[in-house]
């Protein structure tokens, strides 16, 4: 599914980068795919699945 349309990022490739350790933020999200940074429409689920795919400190 469709995170962000604006940069056509979905939910597995956000959950996918933050497994990997390639993300842990919404500033990194916003640096590696662009997340948030046109319409800004798709920030509150990015975010939701930032949360939901990190692991729990
Ligand atoms: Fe992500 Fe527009 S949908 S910036």
């Amino acid at each position: 599914m469709y995170v962000c349309l604006c940069n056509a990022i979905t939910d597995q490739q956000i959950t996918t980068a933050v497994s990997q350790g390639q993300v842990n933020s919404m500033r990194d999200l916003q640096r590696e795919f662009g997340v948030g940074t046109c319409c800004g429409k798709c920030a509150r689920d990015a975010r939701d699945l930032l949360d939901a795919a990190r692991p729990a400190l």
